[in-house]
């Protein structure tokens, strides 16, 4: 598939790189191609800067965010919560019926660390995006965990754990399974309508209190049932 990855952080990174190991034509997407290839200094996570990483993944082409998901079969967005909306909403027209897989999280650092939710309990950013792209199928899915985990769940576990769907559209949802299952995902929940993304966006909260009491974010959760 061509597939656009929208998002330059360590989640689009994780994301391009195992796409393209999977035989996919990957295309990321950023706001200044110029400005993104002369960064030389790594960022505030210690993220090296995206020229280095890009010299290791050089089948993975950088496009702005507009030329990246045209002529795509889906898009994978992995933005900064806070403007994820905003972005999306100027491509609107290029989005219309493509999948689209949102992995964004809403957290606000405006008070510092642990961030807060932007959006909760009644609505999520999983429902704002639909809502902002009506004609686009949204499926929420991977903010559950670290962005390593994501990319392979063999990594923990022998990939003995769970991760969740929230999406209206049941054809999109299944094609987006498919794709989990190419990842190598065995335990795939799918939660419901987009609705669902409230559950799983307010997990952070929590994920975020594990990480500080495990000192690992290299956890995830396993359902269990009767
Ligand atoms: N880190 C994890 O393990 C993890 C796990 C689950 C979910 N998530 C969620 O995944 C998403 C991506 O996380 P991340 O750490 O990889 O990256 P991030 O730093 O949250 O976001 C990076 C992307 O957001 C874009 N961006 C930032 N400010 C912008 C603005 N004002 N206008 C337009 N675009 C802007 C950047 O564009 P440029 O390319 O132009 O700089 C970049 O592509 C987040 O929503 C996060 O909550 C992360």
């Amino acid at each position: 598939m061509k597939i656009a990855v929208l998002g330059t952080g360590m989640v689009g990174r994780a994301h391009a790189a195992k796409l393209a190991e999977l035989g996919h034509e990957v295309t990321i997407g950023t706001r200044d191609v110029a400005k993104t290839t002369s960064e030389t200094k790594p960022d505030q996570m210690g993220n090296p800067p995206f020229s280095q990483w890009q010299k290791e993944h050089s089948h993975v082409k950088l496009e702005t965010f507009e030329n990246a998901v045209k002529n795509t079969d889906m898009i994978l967005e992995a933005l900064h919560g806070a403007v994820a909306v905003e972005v999306l909403k100027a491509l609107e027209s290029s989005l219309t019926g493509k999948i689209l897989i949102d992995i964004a999280n809403p957290l606000d650092f405006s008070k510092g660390m642990p961030p807060s939710l932007f959006v909760s309990n009644t609505d999520s950013l999983g429902e704002q995006i639909q809502n902002t792209l009506p004609k686009t199928r949204v499926v929420k899915t991977f903010n559950t965990m670290n962005a390593m985990l994501q990319i392979n769940p063999q990594m923990l576990a022998n990939g003995e754990h769970h991760i969740f769907t929230s999406g209206n559209d049941a054809d999109a949802k299944g094609k987006v399974t498919e794709l989990l299952t190419s990842y190598g995902w065995k335990h795939i929940i799918d939660l419901g309508d987009i609705t669902t993304a409230r559950g799983t966006e307010m997990m952070m909260p929590f994920w975020l209190r594990l990480w500080g009491s495990l000192k690992t974010p290299m956890f995830n959760y396993r359902i269990v049932t009767k």
